[in-house]
């Protein structure tokens, strides 16, 4: 009786349900969790993110990038909110431009995509303070990211106040909008360590607040095992497939899969083989992960002094699939999204299955998911880093790769291999579109005096002098040399030393400099001792003190000192060691040219600068402009600044950021190889070279003509060198095996042919408004070498060109079957042959 009554409760209950979802389906969703995944409106859901931070790129740039993840299998896009652009001022806020929050997420949502929203509001995020406004530091008795007064009234203001505005603008899944997650904090677990008590109650605190606004979905807290409930803790790293949340019922989610890793100035540029990449995340997936979030998708750019650190370069590029310019980077794009197709050809087996593991040899493995409903995906993996495998699964034979996943949706045809690339690689280049841009050059002063400049005893710390309103500050002071000093009759020069706890320091003695000393990301500090060219009578020693970037990750980084804080001293002299630590100091806050406002139109108007052959060259702490024309087309656009050292770049008033093409890249840059545990140090590129050449112009930055480009050179360079590039595909690559064992082939899935091997297409697409132009290499058989840089091999179709030349030349894009009869005839039978093309785009 009483077990027909819960029957009838639960039928009914069941009813109810139905009726309730189809309710809130047209419309207004829910978001909920269990073990498995998130489930929207009721459905669980294998997810693929994205991050793209919004005010690394341009409003116009947004649709294309939101597009082309979109395309490349993303369903959601991940962002921090970037709490010192959003309110520079206290109380005084800013939702414009690059920071309107509001419009790039609805632009998410008309795309069709959702969002998971890092309010933090700690980001890191290599972001100048790690996103905290300066003036927080300044907040009487705050101490940041502890169990702290002040900062948890000014962190629950800003969290509020962005929650309200999600709500307001009807942004949540709940209100029919895109957010799906929110994240609280961020990777605080390692912080909470550190700190003992105030730490945990801080946790406690920020969850209870999170919790307490009421967003109608889930909040995550990264790097966090002990993230309070209902908030779920997830993984960041380069793989995560070990991890498990802290609940039975929570699902397991991994917030940052990186792609890559970001750049510094001084370091070379990291990359990540997608090969790698694909493998962790099959390997998270195959484990019964289910939100897998790449960071970056895009990386963009750190505009302005926006970048971190100190020491992140302008670049924030990332290696991500989408480049630093919003283009595909192929062919980590392309394997992406066959794997994002895979991933999601297995989600009904997936979100109703836990995995049945069994060996399959002594490094291999198979994850299989069966659902009661039939439906059956398998993860054959092959950890050997060295080896190929030949394993037995369910009657058949599969070959595995080293260090690599095959995804077998139906638990028998093979449609995706980490380790084996369908997809088409490309070849970028910059070509310059203009060059010898007539300069107008302005000197900036040595120490100039004026309103903000002050005189005490003793140094002082940067940060708390500049309020970071600029990266400059002037320390000056005198040094009077008696005529009797020895050195002054050819003795050796006394030798001046500074001690700066960072980041950059120009030494000038009597207005010339003498010399520059600078630190780096892992060490921010610097000495500078070098001999000094000293006259008898007052000299002037004038050092300017830059800082790159504040720090944004570390405990209590806001307490960390910049500038010259001494000991300051002179030795060699009569009298032996001179301190100079104690003595009258001048300080100014920022150059003149920026009191000016040169980088603007109005301002740069505002001063007489000299043109033609009186411009300075190779010249420190000098100012340049000229104007331009915008090129014509719509490739992304940047500034070769390889002639020049250090400084900042405006166009039309805004800034592009910090280059320092003096600072090159140290490091080994070794071959590298995909398989193997990867991490940052692995895979680097630019040894030797600058960390960063090519500074990104966003074309909607600029007017058709009459383009104001004003450059502040520090340290001496060459602009008449300085060109626009654009930025394009130079050719397209593809790289196939005649028989791809584990070649993505969708339609014969679909249509039910299984067990056949399966013969590979050839794809190649030039951008759109390109065309292939010619066939730079084509060779079916045994060639060798990477894309770029193909070489034949002994065997050798003769056909292998025509072939190419007759589909593709004068087409956007082109597909090509891999069989041995359109290449005319097998050139090397019973061997493995490939397929390596490569078309030139123009
Ligand atoms: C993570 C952090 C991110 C970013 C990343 C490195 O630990 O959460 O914000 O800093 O490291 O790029």
């Amino acid at each position: 009786m009483g077990l027909s009554v819960a029957m009838c409760c639960n039928a009914f209950l069941l009813v109810l349900l139905v009726v309730f979802s189809s309710w809130i389906s047209c419309g207004e969703g829910s978001v909920s969790y269990d073990s498995k995944s998130i489930s929207i409106n009721g459905r669980r859901k294998i997810l693929i993110s994205g991050s793209i931070h919004y005010p690394r790129s341009t409003p116009e740039m947004w649709p294309d990038l939101i597009q082309k993840a979109k395309e490349g299998g993303v369903d959601v896009i991940q962002t921090y909110v970037f709490w010192n652009g959003h309110e520079p001022e206290p109380g005084k806020y800013y939702f414009e431009g690059r920071y309107d929050l509001v419009k790039f997420i609805k632009l998410v949502q008309e795309a069709g995509l959702y969002v998971h929203l890092r309010i933090g509001p700690y980001a890191c995020a290599e972001w100048n303070f790690g996103g905290f406004p300066v003036w927080l530091k300044y907040v009487p008795g705050i101490s940041f990211r502890t169990d702290n007064g002040p900062f948890k009234a000014a962190m629950q203001k800003f969290t509020t106040k962005i929650v309200n505005m999600m709500k307001s603008e009807k942004l949540y899944e709940t209100q029919g909008g895109p957010i799906i997650l929110s994240q609280i904090e961020n990777e605080y677990g390692p912080m909470e360590y550190e700190l003992g008590e105030p730490g945990r109650a801080y946790t406690e605190w920020a969850a209870k607040m999170a919790v307490d606004l009421g967003t109608g979905v889930p909040w995550v807290m990264c790097k966090q095992d002990d993230a309070p409930d209902p908030i779920i803790n997830t993984c960041n790293g380069f793989y995560c497939d070990y991890f498990s949340p802290n609940k039975a019922y929570k699902p397991k989610m991994w917030t940052e899969a990186w792609t890559g890793w970001f750049t510094e100035f001084g370091g070379p540029v990291p990359y990540r083989p997608v090969e790698d990449l694909a493998f962790s995340v099959a390997k998270f997936i195959q484990k019964g992960g289910s939100y897998i979030n790449y960071y970056m998708y895009h990386g963009g750019t750190n505009f302005g002094r926006t970048a971190g650190g100190p020491f992140i370069a302008t670049s924030y590029d990332y290696d991500a699939p989408l480049d630093e310019y919003g283009l595909l980077r192929q062919p980590k794009w392309g394997h992406l999204k066959d794997l994002h197709r895979a991933i999601k050809l297995c989600e009904p087996a997936l979100v109703s299955a836990d995995p049945t593991v069994t060996s399959l040899g002594n490094n291999q493995e198979a994850h299989v998911f069966k659902s009661k409903s039939g439906a059956c995906a398998a993860f054959l993996a092959n950890y050997d880093q060295h080896s190929f495998a030949k394993v037995s699964f369910g009657n058949m034979h599969y070959n595995l790769p080293p260090w690599s996943i095959s995804i077998l949706p139906d638990c028998k045809n093979t449609v995706y291999n980490t380790a084996r690339i369908g997809a088409q690689s490309a070849q970028m280049k910059m070509t310059p579109v203009s060059k010898g841009f007539s300069w107008e050059s302005y000197n900036e002063e040595t120490a100039s005096h004026d309103d903000n400049s002050f005189t005490m005893v003793g140094l002082v710390e940067q940060i708390n002098t500049t309020r970071d309103n600029t990266d400059y500050l002037w320390y000056t002071t005198d040094v009077k040399i008696d005529p009797s000093e020895g050195f002054m009759r050819g003795g050796k020069w006394p030798v001046l030393t500074v001690l700066s706890a960072g980041h950059a320091l120009h030494v000038f003695i009597n207005g010339q400099l003498s010399g520059t000393a600078y630190g780096s990301l892992e060490d921010p500090r610097l000495t500078f001792s070098e001999g000094v060219n000293l006259k008898a009578g007052v000299n002037q020693i004038a050092l300017l003190s830059i800082a790159v970037g504040l720090p944004n990750v570390g405990p209590h980084f806001e307490t960390w000192k910049a500038g010259v804080l001494g000991p300051v001293s002179l030795s060699g002299l009569n009298e032996g060691k001179r301190d100079l630590t104690w003595q009258k100091w001048s300080y100014k806050v920022g150059l003149r040219g920026e009191s000016l406002s040169l980088h603007s139109l109005s301002g740069s108007s505002s001063v007489e600068w000299v043109e033609g052959t009186y411009v300075s060259e190779r010249q420190p702490l000098t100012w340049y402009k000229t104007t331009f024309n915008a090129p014509e087309g719509d490739e992304p656009l940047a500034l070769d600044m390889n002639s020049m050292s250090k400084g900042q770049v405006w166009i039309n008033g805004q800034s592009i950021g910090r280059y320092w093409n003096q600072y090159k890249a140290s490091g080994d840059c070794v071959p590298c190889n995909y398989a193997g545990w990867f991490n940052e140090k692995k895979c680097l590129g630019n040894c030797g070279e600058a960390s960063q050449r090519w500074y990104h112009v966003p074309r909607s930055w600029l007017y058709p003509t009459g383009n104001l480009l004003v450059v502040f050179e520090e340290w001496g360079g060459n602009p008449y060198e300085i060109s626009l590039v654009k930025r394009e595909v130079a050719s397209v690559c593809a790289d196939i095996f005649e028989w791809q064992p584990t070649l993505v082939n969708w339609q014969m899935l679909a249509s039910g042919e299984v067990n056949k091997p399966l013969r590979p297409k050839a794809h190649l697409s030039c951008a759109s408004g390109q065309k292939i132009s010619s066939i730079k290499f084509a060779s079916f058989g045994t060639p060798e070498g990477v894309c770029g840089d193909f070489r034949q091999g002994s065997c050798h179709a003769f056909h292998s060109y025509d072939v190419f030349e007759r589909y593709c030349v004068g087409q956007q894009s082109c597909t090509v079957p891999v069989t041995p009869e359109i290449f005319g005839g097998d050139p090397c039978p019973n061997i493995m042959k490939k397929l390596f093309v490569e078309a030139v785009c123009s």
